[in-house]
């Protein structure tokens, strides 16, 4: 079953990239408190370095993925920066990320973290290469549109479009924008994490793209955030190159 979590964040028109980067908050995380670990045990070893070696290799390409350990003490972990983020702000964004998650789900054997220019999950069970459909949030932008019923076709039309470049590019994500008239522009981004298919990188945004209706109906901006992709859209760029 999906867990479907929405939270009423606020995105204002203020482009989140305005802030200083370092110290940046979560979008949002989620712990898994099924089970847990205990300090100093083997998977918190695991865990440790699988963090640091996350923090060193993910900023070269902006994705990557682990493990570290055996059978039920093996710790599994990727992390993903948004595919125009550039290495240093990536690097930043990971650290930020290996260091909250801890502070936050500290022994929770799953975990999951995203924030606008990086996302992190780890867990002990390995997920690699499955399109993840238990970490789900809704973000909306609190301001409504005047015409939902066509702006709603049109969100959706750039998306899958979107999601059919994100499918294809060697990065698995794409951004874009559509004219809407009225001197106004819709701008989306996609993206994926590398371990899937490109196949599934399309059937996951596919997935994300029909929770529209029950996301962001109407809204002038959007975000489903998952563990294997995400996409946004809004009436303003959001994207820093
Ligand atoms: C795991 O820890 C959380 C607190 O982080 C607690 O709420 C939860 O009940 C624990 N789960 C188990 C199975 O002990």
């Amino acid at each position: 079953m999906n867990i479907l979590r929405a939270i009423p964040f606020l995105l204002l028109s203020i482009p989140l990239f305005l802030n200083p980067v370092l110290g940046v908050d979560p979008l949002y995380h989620i712990c898994s408190t099924s089970n847990n670990y205990t300090s100093n045990s083997l998977y918190d070893k695991n865990l440790q370095q699988l963090m640091a070696s996350l923090s060193t290799k993910v900023p070269l390409m902006g994705f990557g993925l682990g493990s570290v350990g055996r059978s039920q003490d093996r710790a599994n972990g990727l992390a993903l920066c948004r595919g125009d983020t550039s290495s240093a702000d990536c690097k930043t964004c990971i650290n930020g990320a290996t260091s909250d998650i801890r502070q936050l789900c500290l022994y929770n054997e799953q975990a999951i973290i995203w924030y606008d220019h990086c996302l992190l999950r780890y867990s002990n069970i390995k997920f690699f290469g499955q399109i993840d459909t238990s970490n789900k949030v809704y973000m909306w932008n609190v301001k409504s549109v005047d015409d939902p019923k066509s702006f709603n076709h049109q969100v959706a039309e750039l998306l899958t479009d979107l999601s059919m470049d994100a499918s294809h590019s060697p990065l698995m994500f794409a951004k874009g924008e559509m004219e809407l008239g009225e001197s106004k522009k819709l701008y989306g981004l996609t993206q994926c994490t590398r371990d899937l298919s490109s196949s599934d990188c399309k059937k996951c945004l596919e997935s994300a793209i029909s929770e529209l209706p029950s996301c962001c109906d109407g809204k002038e901006g959007g975000r489903v955030l998952g563990g294997s992709c995400n996409f946004r859209y809004e009436l303003y760029p959001f994207v820093d190159v």
